[in-house]
């Protein structure tokens, strides 16, 4: 954990201004610059926080920090702007004292990012939760939106609040924040229509420019280019640091955070649009008749884009920038405006409309953050407002009148609440009071703010006065009236002391301000302080269908006309500024005051010049001395006690008895001086902080002492606690160490017995085996010579059963021969005896042919054998004829009985033949002669086609039927049935090939004795008819396709049309009946058939060659022809 510093240690210079030694403005300034050097940028007066701006960031607003802060008491650690927002936080939350933190300052010293760090503190330590983290993000979240509007760059801070801003935050009882109400105070809005040099207007205009998306820039008829605005400074539009277009995505999730709706946010870009339209407008002079010049809008172009976006007639607004209508009573009269008046009216419609967009923007977000329960609320209000101005080179005019004087009743509560509520607190502790010495700015208050004589009443008298009114004319009432007030200083003074003084211009006046002399010129006052904007122009807005703008000019409201003036800017403010001080006044004040350590807005950089003069009107040594003078520390009874009772023995560890005692006890017996402290009804009251510090310092070191004697019973408590832990394991480790060792002795003790048991064992064995090889031998030695003896015995009896053997041996042998001699003795007898069998009855045989023929011969003729042998050779023939009748009558029957006997072989071939050919010869004596013909038509077709092309096979089981079309039945083919002079001995479609691509059409192809025609397939139109004269030859290919060419004689009439190439399906037939006919008729020659797979086609005057080839690209079964060149057509036929 990070080690905590206190206020005591290794602090760079004083961290408490009221320890400084010795004080004064040198002394002071040093100690600030010391401790900037270091990092150190906050420094406390007593309670008060200084803030110095280091202009880069600094590591010290981390969580870490916020929680090292949290709930610590003020001095304990060292000085940070957490520290006060905490101390702030716990006192609203456990003593329920509502506070305001006041942020002063001047421009560019950081208020802005004081106000957020308290905001963002108190957010990050108060509760938690669903509802609760909303409200905190809706307050943080107001700050973007607000500064994008009322924030702007200028010469001292690049990010400048133009308005003053005070908020109300609200917490429960718990100290959870509820909601919140802001209140804003004065917008610099002359900002909109003209910026210093090197200035910009508000960051709005350029975020919106930079940021939006082309689609937004073209609904708002806008135009990214800054250039082309003239309310926007273009010499500083862009800002280092400073992304516009970033920024802008941040204001929108702000806003929708906040609680804008989309249509809002979209009407209030549109209106941030019209304030830049309405500065494009520009006005021109035109004479009238009564010799005044009246203003007429120049380009009209961004007059009508801007009544387009509101919804404003044209017209109607554009009379309103040159005429004006004035209302008196019963009366009302119109003049017309110069150039002048004008750009007047424009531009005050301009800053009217930006300055109430911005108080409707702070309206609107009060409006979502404002605590929804009705209890009574604790309140902590963060005050940040602009602090003192004083331009050198610039004139100082209305507006830093109006923002000093806030900044003199502002130190003027700092002075009631801090030294009044000093003094009630005394009076309320009996405590004595010794007066202490401070300027006393009422007096300033009063010479600004009196109702009587004060320059504001004075200013708002001057505007409401009838007759001419001028800067001049207020300067001289000022003059006569405030002469001889102590703080204002004129040229024209009756206070003559002045009249030489070169420094002071004749159309200033001086104020002598709290925090320095500040020199004013009145130019402008009476306008800036009028703020006014011709009724016209407000009733022209109100005319808008634009609700939001018509909500911001309800003055417009013709039914709601008043007459009466509308309270000057300088009354409203005043008004306002009284109540911010009331509502001040009632709560408990925490000052921050922030000092700017430089003018180049850069790190590092102390100007001791510009600190100090920072330092004197801020009336910090003043302050210093105030706090010094008085009692600077006070506490209850209860609580210092509580703090610091471990000082003392008697009050340590508990204090019996009242607090105020103990305290009393506690101060004598730590030796603190009397005259030290003083003791109050409920309070002790320290007057040095060094005492409180001194305290501090010893509670520290006892702190130390107690953390040590902690320590060493923590120590003593963990070291016996660890002893005891020890011997208890020792006594565990023991016991089972001893078992351990037993085990050991006896696993040794019992293998040692193990192996002696063993050893004893094997010696008794060994003995008994031993004893046993022994039997064993014994044993052996007995079987042994037992074998031997049996042995020899065995030996003698073999040789005398082999003895014997060889002798029943020999004898078989011999017994064999005399058997086998005794067999083949026997065997050549059988022979012998077979043979005279076999011969017995050969001879018993024959001699029984010669009994029988002896016996039947007298039955028999002479050619009886021959008769017999002619009879059974006819049998066998009948019965062999009789087998072929089995064979059927078709001449397509193959079949023939097979032979039955040898001697038949010539014959049996022969009948085949014969039967064959006379079965053939009954088979055609059957036929019809149509019948006929046809088989002669398939003959011929043979004849000419067979293995010659490879369609022939296919077309043999075809009949061949001639007329394919009925033409004679068919109603269709009636009149080219009738136009046909012969009979038609064939009809079919065929389909002619066109030459030039190869594909064909379908034609009819009718066949007669004389000649052959084409028609047309569907009309039946003859479209030639060839005699068959003129027909040449026929040429076909030797494939399975169906082409085929009809060549023409050359020099005959039909051959002026060329050849014909056609293919059908009944090839075969077409050309066999066209040969046929070639054939029968006498009067002509034969027609020629060529079967080749290339020949050539006269077509009209060219000749083509059409060539066949096989095994082409397949186009489904049939051949296709294709055209390859003008002198070829190509055939593929696909492969059989
Ligand atoms: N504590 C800080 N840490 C880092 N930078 C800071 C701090 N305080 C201020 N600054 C820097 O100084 C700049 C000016 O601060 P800020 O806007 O708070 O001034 P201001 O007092 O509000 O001025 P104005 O009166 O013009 O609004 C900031 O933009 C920031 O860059
Ligand atoms: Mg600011």
């Amino acid at each position: 954990m990070e080690v905590k510093t206190s206020l005591l240690d290794n602090m760079i210079g004083v961290g408490d201004m009221v320890l400084l030694e010795p004080l004064n403005e040198d002394s002071f300034i040093v100690n600030l610059r010391n401790r900037f050097d270091h990092n150190e940028i906050y420094t406390y007066i007593g309670s008060v926080v200084i803030s110095m701006n280091p202009y880069r960031s600094l590591p010290i607003y981390t969580p870490q920090k916020v929680e090292e802060y949290r709930n610590r008491n003020f001095y304990e650690l060292s000085p940070h702007i957490y520290a006060l927002a905490d101390e702030a936080y716990r006192s609203l939350r456990d003593q329920d004292k509502d506070q305001c933190i006041l942020i002063t300052g001047e421009s560019g010293a950081g208020k802005t990012e004081a106000s957020k760090l308290v905001m963002s503190y108190v957010a990050a330590v108060c509760g938690k939760g669903q509802e609760v983290n909303k409200v905190k993000e809706q307050l943080l979240q107001s700050n973007p939106v607000l500064e994008a509007f009322g924030n702007a760059k200028t010469m001292r801070n690049d990010n400048s609040s133009r308005f003053g801003k005070y908020m109300d935050i609200e917490f429960d009882f718990k100290g959870d924040p509820l909601g919140g109400v802001i209140s804003n105070y004065l917008l610099e809005k002359s900002r909109v229509c003209k910026q210093p040099r090197g200035e910009r207007n508000f960051h709005i205009f350029y975020q919106l420019l930079s940021g939006a998306s082309d689609d937004t820039l073209m609904k708002l008829k806008l135009d990214r280019d800054f250039s082309k605005y003239n309310y926007l400074s273009l010499d500083s539009a862009n800002v280092n640091g400073l992304d516009d277009a970033a920024s802008f995505r941040t204001v929108r999730n702000a806003m929708q955070i906040v609680g804008f709706m989309e249509a809002e946010v979209q009407s209030v870009l549109e209106l941030v649009a019209a304030v830049l339209k309405l500065g494009n407008i520009e006005f021109k002079p035109e004479s009238r008749v009564n010799g005044f010049d009246e203003s007429r809008v120049k380009d009209k172009n961004d007059l009508k884009e801007m009544c387009e976006l509101l919804g404003i007639e044209q017209s109607v607004l554009e009379r309103a920038f040159s005429y004006r209508t004035v209302e008196a009573k019963m009366e009302k009269m119109s003049t017309t405006l110069n150039v002048a008046q004008a750009y007047y009216a424009r531009d005050a419609l301009a800053k009217n409309l930006y300055s109430r967009l911005f108080s409707w923007l702070v309206t609107r977000i009060n409006e979502s953050i404002k605590a929804q329960a009705k209890t009574r609320h604790k309140v902590m209000g963060v005050l940040d407002i602009y602090g003192f101005e004083i331009f050198e080179v610039r004139d100082n005019s209305f507006e830093q009148f109006i923002i000093n004087y806030c900044n003199e009743k502002l130190q003027q509560i700092f002075i009631e609440l801090t030294l009044r509520e000093e003094q009630e607190e005394y009076i309320r502790e009996d405590i004595e009071w010794t007066n202490i010495e401070y300027f006393n700015n009422a007096i300033i208050c009063d010479l600004i703010e009196n109702n009587q004589n004060g320059i504001l009443a004075m200013l708002d008298e001057e505007c409401l006065r009838p007759g001419t009114v001028t800067d001049d004319t207020f300067l001289d009432k000022l003059n006569t009236i405030c002469a001889e007030h102590q703080h204002f200083e004129s040229r024209l003074n009756k206070n003559s002391k002045f009249l030489t003084d070169h420094s002071l211009p004749h159309s200033c006046f001086r104020i002598q301000h709290y925090a320095g002399k500040v020199l004013y010129r009145v130019e402008g006052f009476v306008d800036k302080n009028n703020d006014l904007l011709y009724r016209d122009l407000s009733q022209a807005m109100y005319k808008a269908t634009h609700s939001l703008m018509r909500q911001l000019f309800p003055e417009g409201n013709p039914a709601k006309v008043n007459l009466k003036r509308p309270p000057t800017a300088g009354f409203q403010f005043k008004a306002s500024v009284g109540v911010l001080m009331k509502n001040l006044q009632t709560k408990n004040p925490n000052y921050i005051r922030c000092i700017k350590p430089n003018d180049k807005k850069v790190a590092h950089i102390f100007t001791d010049s510009l600190v100090c003069h920072q330092v004197r009107y801020l009336g910090l040594v003043e302050n210093v001395r105030v706090r010094r003078a008085g009692y600077a520390f006070r506490q209850p009874y209860e609580s210092c006690l509580e703090r610091y009772k471990m000082l003392c023995k008697k009050t340590w560890p508990h204090w019996r008895g009242p607090a105020r005692d103990g305290v009393e006890v506690l101060l004598t017996d730590c030796s603190v001086p009397t005259e030290e402290f003083a003791y109050g009804r409920s309070k002790i009251f320290i007057r040095n902080p060094r005492t409180l510090f001194t305290l501090e310092e010893r509670r520290r070191a006892c702190l130390e002492d107690l953390a040590t004697l902690i320590q060493k019973i923590y120590r003593g408590w963990k070291s016996r606690t660890h002893f005891l832990l020890l011997k208890k394991s020792q006594v565990v480790v023991a016991a089972w160490y001893r078992r351990y060792a037993q085990q050991n002795k006896y696993q040794k003790i019992k293998s040692a017995t193990l192996v002696m048991q063993s050893f004893i064992r094997g010696w008794k064995a060994r003995n008994i085996l031993r004893q046993l090889k022994y039997e064993k031998r014994c044993k052996e030695a007995v079987t042994t010579i037992a074998a031997y003896w049996h042995g020899t015995q065995a030996r003698m009896e073999l040789r005398r059963l082999k003895t014997e053997a060889r002798n029943k041996r020999a004898v078989s042998v011999i017994w064999a021969y005399w058997q086998g001699t005794k067999a083949r003795r026997e065997l050549r007898r059988l022979k012998e005896e077979a043979r005279r069998k076999h011969a017995v009855a050969i001879i018993w045989a024959y001699w029984l042919g010669l009994q029988v023929r002896r016996e039947y011969r007298k039955f028999f003729r002479a050619n009886a054998g021959k008769k017999i042998y002619d009879f059974t050779i006819q049998r066998i023939m009948q019965k062999y004829f009789l087998g072929l009748k089995t064979t059927t009558m078709s001449p397509m029957d193959n079949t023939w009985p097979a032979k039955p006997y040898g001697f038949l072989e010539g014959a049996h071939t022969q009948l085949r033949r014969i039967f064959h050919l006379w079965r053939c010869k009954k088979y055609r004596g059957q036929f019809t002669e149509e019948k006929k013909a046809v088989y002669e038509e398939k003959l011929e077709a043979s004849e000419i086609f067979k293995d010659k092309k490879a369609l022939y096979p296919s077309s043999v089981s075809q009949p061949f039927k001639g007329d394919y079309l009925e033409i004679q039945k068919n109603p269709k083919y009636q009149k080219l049935n009738s136009a046909m002079e012969e009979k038609v001995l064939l009809a079919d479609l065929v389909n002619k090939i066109n030459r030039a691509n190869g594909k064909g059409s379908p034609r009819l192809f009718l066949l007669t004795k004389s000649n052959f025609v084409l028609a047309d397939q569907k009309t039946g139109q003859v479209k030639a008819s060839v005699p068959l004269p003129d027909l040449a030859s026929v040429s076909v290919s030797t494939q399975s396709d169906g082409f085929f060419a009809l060549k023409l004689k050359e020099g005959s009439a039909s051959a002026s049309k060329g050849d014909f190439l056609l293919s059908s399906e009944h090839l075969i037939e077409i050309i066999t009946k066209l040969h046929r006919i070639g054939t029968t008729a006498a009067d002509r020659d034969q027609i020629n058939i060529d079967i080749s797979d290339e020949f050539l086609v006269q077509f009209k005057q060219d000749k083509v060659c059409v060539k066949f080839i096989q095994g082409g690209p397949k186009n489904g079964n049939s051949a296709a022809c294709k055209r390859k060149n003008n002198r070829l057509l190509e055939v593929s036929v696909p492969s059989p």
